[in-house]
């Protein structure tokens, strides 16, 4: 716990108004919906229009939702003379750009995947030694966004050079067409890419696939923290929040820490499992991709999803991700500045039991001691309950429900000068 305090405050005295990458775009962490959590390969031309007609009735692009990202599984599995990258035939008849030019027509991005190996994961044809071609076919088609896998590498990777050399291809092509086209690295934090992505890419993975599930252990992922090398896949929900914390204050306007797709609304966690989720991914400013069937969604889910405070946390112009104050067994608080002068502060309870929670105002403006009044009353503001909880002064405690989290806003500092 002392290290990470040391570590998150001397990366607390980097600048973080430097913009990351040249492209100009994820000022904000980018939002949107991505076909692979909830269909996996199974996806074609109507699957993708009636996802995006659905983003846009719903109201969800109102609330930021503006990418629809086609994941694997979308190639024909040769390239046209040895060149072109081609959509499998019977999935998308039309080709591409006619799709991409309906969903443009609902004011809606559209996001492409690849990989930078010779295959994608799922084992189609990939991108390795045909960035020029590949970012130059995307382009033409109209996308504005890439997805870029790390399967098939052909052993590519195991230094941070390795790897910043491999994805810094595909960025100078995608830089090439002239076209802006957000560049999100899916290396799965291999090599660190925290470190030396922030200059070729938008965002960067840091883990394994994400698992729809709160806490499970699987040998699949066998890694805690970023001591550990083996990047695996069907990391749980906690596992990703724990492995997010040592490198949250890496992310920048321009290039953030992608924590992987949401998982809220597919079915294999509480309602306040996925609050805590979709809490955590926005406090840490990971992008927001949705990953359930917009076309369906319960209320639940909705009321998580489309709740526009804390989307406005995860948009806030301040650009600070929130820094993890303390551990103490299942429990674990968390405090991030916004903008104006106000603070959102996240309690986190993992236990199995509702549980009462205290977080002075000392653990709350921690980097700023000794300048803290802990007699200054603030108004406090709950962001999922929506309503005002009254002043406080000194400290405030809260019940926290069982795998849940209570997460509010502080409408003003108790920072003394
Ligand atoms: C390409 O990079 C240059 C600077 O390196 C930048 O000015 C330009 O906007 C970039 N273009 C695109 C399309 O990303
Ligand atoms: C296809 O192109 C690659 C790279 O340009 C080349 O190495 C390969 O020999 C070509 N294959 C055929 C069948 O022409
Ligand atoms: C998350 O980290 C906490 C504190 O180190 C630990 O108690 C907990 O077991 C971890 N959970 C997972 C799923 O890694
Ligand atoms: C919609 O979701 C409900 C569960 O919330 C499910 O029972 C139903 O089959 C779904 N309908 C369709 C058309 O997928
Ligand atoms: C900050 O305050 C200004 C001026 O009152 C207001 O326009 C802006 O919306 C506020 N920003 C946030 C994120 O609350
Ligand atoms: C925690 O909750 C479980 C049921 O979920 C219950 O059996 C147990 O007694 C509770 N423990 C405490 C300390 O309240």
């Amino acid at each position: 716990m002392i290290t990470s305090f040391i570590l998150a405050s001397a990366l607390a005295l980097l600048p973080t108004q430097v913009l990351a990458s040249n492209n100009g775009l994820a000022i904000t962490p980018q939002m949107g919906w991505n076909t692979w959590n909830k269909y996996g390969c199974n996806i074609d031309e109507q699957l993708i229009l009636d996802a995006a007609k659905a983003i846009v009735s719903s109201g969800l692009k109102d609330y930021g939702y503006n990418y629809v990202v086609i994941d694997d599984c979308w190639q024909k599995n040769e390239r046209e003379n040895n060149k072109t990258l081609l959509p499998d035939p019977t999935k998308f008849p039309r080709g591409m750009k006619p799709l991409v030019d309906d969903i443009h027509a609902m004011g809606l991005k559209v996001g492409i995947y690849s990989s930078a190996g010779t295959l994608t994961c799922g084992g189609h044809i990939a991108s390795l030694g045909y960035e020029e071609i590949d970012a130059k076919t995307w382009a033409s088609w109209g996308m504005d966004y890439l997805k870029y896998d790390n399967c098939y590498n052909q052993g590519q990777s195991g230094t941070a050079k390795l790897s910043y050399d491999r994805y810094n291809v595909m960025s100078q092509a995608l830089n090439k067409t002239g076209r802006p086209i957000l560049y999100s690295l899916c290396n799965w934090g291999e090599d660190g890419p925290w470190n030396f992505a922030s200059t070729i890419g938008n965002s960067w993975r840091l883990s394994g696939d994400i698992y729809d599930n709160f806490n499970r252990p699987d040998p699949a992922c066998p890694c805690e923290t970023y001591d550990c090398l083996l990047p695996g896949f069907r990391c749980s929900v906690m596992n990703i929040i724990n492995k997010s914390v040592a490198v949250a204050q890496k992310a920048r306007s321009g290039g953030w820490n992608d924590m992987d797709m949401l998982e809220v609304g597919n079915g294999g966690m509480t309602h306040e499992e996925y609050r805590l989720h979709y809490t955590m991914w926005a406090a840490l400013k990971s992008p927001l991709l949705l990953g359930n069937d917009v076309t369906n969604m319960t209320a639940q889910t909705k009321e998580i999803i489309m709740n526009d405070e804390v989307i406005a946390v995860n948009q806030d112009s301040s650009y600070s991700p929130a820094v993890r104050m303390w551990v103490k067994g299942d429990q674990q608080m968390f405090s991030g500045s916004l903008a104006n002068n106000t603070q959102v502060v996240i309690l986190l309870n993992a236990g199995d039991n509702e549980t009462k929670m205290t977080a002075t105002w000392d653990d709350i403006w921690f980097y700023s001691l000794p300048n803290v009044d802990s007699s200054k009353s603030i108004e406090v503001r709950d962001l999922w309950q929506k309503k005002n909880l009254g002043k406080f002064s000194h400290q405030i405690t809260l019940d926290v429900p069982a795998h849940g989290v209570r997460m509010v806003k502080f409408m003003g500092s108790a920072q003394s000068s």
